[in-house]
């Protein structure tokens, strides 16, 4: 149920009923004595027409039917609404999966990426997590989700490596062994003229369809993308071999899209090559900056797939939105991408467009993670080491191991990874702590797992089954109401989330479940109390727990029963 959008729209017909302008404002109340909404857009409507914020306010009032749904509306400071619920309202409130939306819409998600001729590394995961997140709770909502794994598995780093697996006739099937060869390859580029000119040549056959180099290509390609199916069934991230649409496959539309892109007048010449220059793209000196797509000597760029990416995503795939979870520094190449992509029609303003972007992972020292020898820190290692050093944390918990112990560390570790990141606001870099995420206290993912199991042991030592509890939430203490009202605002969150695209919202909202929880917990005994107390408390309890296992689900993240 969406109560803010109820309580919203009620406001504003009130608002047009008394020929004002302007929207309700309504955010979750930012105390307990401020009921638990508050609606802040009198002010402005006020201010619009001239009149007095506060007689308004108490003209809205007057003027608004909230019967069955608020308990108590009323004025606050210059002409705030405050809205309390009714309980008989709050009893209604049972829903523990997102409700599904009424408009759904087709969306194409763009995460993960990597470019293949690595290992992943630590710079992959926030766009997987983030985009994987964003993903699931679209789909949860019933919207129609496209993921697209954008992976980099074409261009000249490829012509390096394979003219260098060619001429020394290196042969391995492990990963890390193509690294090495890569990074040789990648010096002898560097510096040996006539190696560069054969890559740039193997790099032609390769577009070209030579037979032996795609061969030789699609044996490296298929071993790079195990790797990181591998890593991604490890992170519990949605993303499957059908979801990879790679560089590659747009090959063939390269040729035909800067046909199009002269038929639309939208290129010019310079130096060679072929660009667009769009007005808005000034730099300081007043300079415009090109989004070329066709290099002098004919090559195409990232830029040039990515326009025809664009063109499947909306034409082919029929995207109302396409979301595009990329490292902020990619922020310009973005802008240009949609501006030029409009411009050419791939996109119609009925469209979203967004590049839902996101800093970098920070050490301690704030500089970018990395190893003490300077290196990037490969994804698989990183979750290695997260399992252990749950392990760690649990047997200390625990005072020694439990027999499910590698179970419940992976969990928990990969677990703390992943809300660590997910619970920053994506758009900031952040810093990588260990101690932090594997914390039970605090804004972490063990202290929800934890909040989960404790309510699943509440249930294990009660005598009263679960299905034998009412449908119905019911409250009569205070603490009970607030967790009634948390539990209330799951699906205005999500909302949030979806439109969005960040995935702390729902961090956030379930740490605030969990800490309500835990306070009506202490507050209201349950196991100990009268039936009938007892049997309302286990109802807001399992709710809670249930919240807080899909919630988590939502964000790629595993529950235990038992800690
Ligand atoms: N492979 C790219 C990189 O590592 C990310 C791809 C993002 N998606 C896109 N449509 N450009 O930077």
């Amino acid at each position: 149920m969406k109560i803010k959008a109820l309580l919203s729209q009620r406001i504003e017909s009130a608002f047009e009923a008394l020929g004002l302008q302007g929207q309700a404002m309504l955010q979750a109340a930012s105390r307990p004595e401020f009921g638990d909404y508050q609606a802040n857009g009198v002010m402005a409507a006020a201010k619009r027409s001239g009149q007095n914020p506060k007689e308004v306010a108490a003209q809205v009032i007057a003027q608004l039917d909230l019967k069955g749904i608020a308990k108590d509306v009323s004025i606050a400071g210059p002409g705030f609404i405050n809205i309390t619920l009714a309980e008989e309202f709050l009893a209604t409130i049972c829903n523990t999966q997102p409700s599904k939306t009424e408009n759904p819409l087709t969306a194409v998600v763009d995460y993960s990426g990597p470019n293949l001729a690595k290992e992943m590394h630590i710079g992959h995961i926030r766009s997987t997590i983030i985009g994987d997140c964003v993903a699931r709770v679209l789909e949860a909502q019933g919207h129609k989700v496209v993921r697209q794994n954008h992976v980099g598995d074409w261009g000249t780093q490829f012509g390096m490596l394979l003219t260098y697996l060619n001429e020394t006739g290196e042969n391995s099937d492990a990963l890390s062994d193509i690294e090495d060869f890569y990074r040789a390859a990648k010096q002898r580029f560097d510096e040996d003229e006539d190696f560069k000119n054969r890559s740039r040549q193997t790099v032609v056959a390769l577009q070209a369809g030579d037979e032996q180099v795609l061969s030789h290509w699609h044996r490296f390609i298929d071993m790079s993308i195990s790797h990181c199916q591998h890593l991604y069934q490890r992170m519990g991230v949605e993303l499957t071999r059908d979801d990879i649409k790679g560089e590659s496959s747009y090959n063939d539309e390269l040729a035909p899209m800067i046909e199009q892109l002269a038929k639309a007048n939208l290129l010019t010449e310079s130096e060679g090559a072929q660009c667009i220059f769009l007005d808005e793209f000034k730099n300081k000196d007043g300079d415009i900056l090109p989004l070329i797509v066709r290099k002098s000597d004919g090559g195409y760029l990232y830029a040039t797939t990515d326009m025809v990416a664009l063109q499947h995503r909306t034409q082919t795939l029929g995207a109302d939105r396409v979301l595009y979870f990329v490292d902020a520094r990619q922020s310009l190449h973005f802008k240009q991408i949609f501006a030029a992509g409009r411009a050419a029609g791939l996109a119609s303003e009925h469209v979203e467009l967004s590049h839902m972007q996101f800093g970098t992972m920070l050490g301690k020292d704030n500089k970018p993670f990395k190893t003490r020898q300077g290196a990037l820190i490969k994804l698989a290692d990183l979750l290695d080491e997260a399992i252990e050093r749950s392990q760690k944390v649990l047997a200390e918990k625990r005072g020694g191991a439990p027999e499910d112990m590698a179970h419940l560390a992976e969990v928990i570790g990969i677990g703390a990874v992943k809300y660590a990141d997910l619970s920053k606001n994506r758009t900031s870099d952040y810093v990588f702590d260990w101690d932090q995420m594997l914390s039970f206290e605090g804004n972490t993912s063990p202290y929800l797992q934890y909040a989960y199991s404790r309510i699943q042991s509440i249930f294990s030592k009660s005598d009263v089954a679960r299905d034998t509890l009412p449908e119905q939430i019911t409250t009569v203490d205070e603490a009970e109401r607030r967790l009634a009202v948390a539990i209330a605002g799951f699906d205005d969150m999500l909302d949030l989330v979806a439109k969005e695209g960040y995935p702390h919202y729902l961090c956030g909202y379930l740490y605030d479940l969990a800490g309500r929880f835990t306070q009506f917990y202490e507050q209201c005994p349950i196991l100990t109390s009268a039936d009938q107390d007892k049997v309302r408390r286990l109802r807001l309890a399992e709710q809670s727990g249930e919240i807080l296992a899909n919630g988590l689900e939502l964000l790629g993240i595993g529950v235990v029963e038992r800690m």
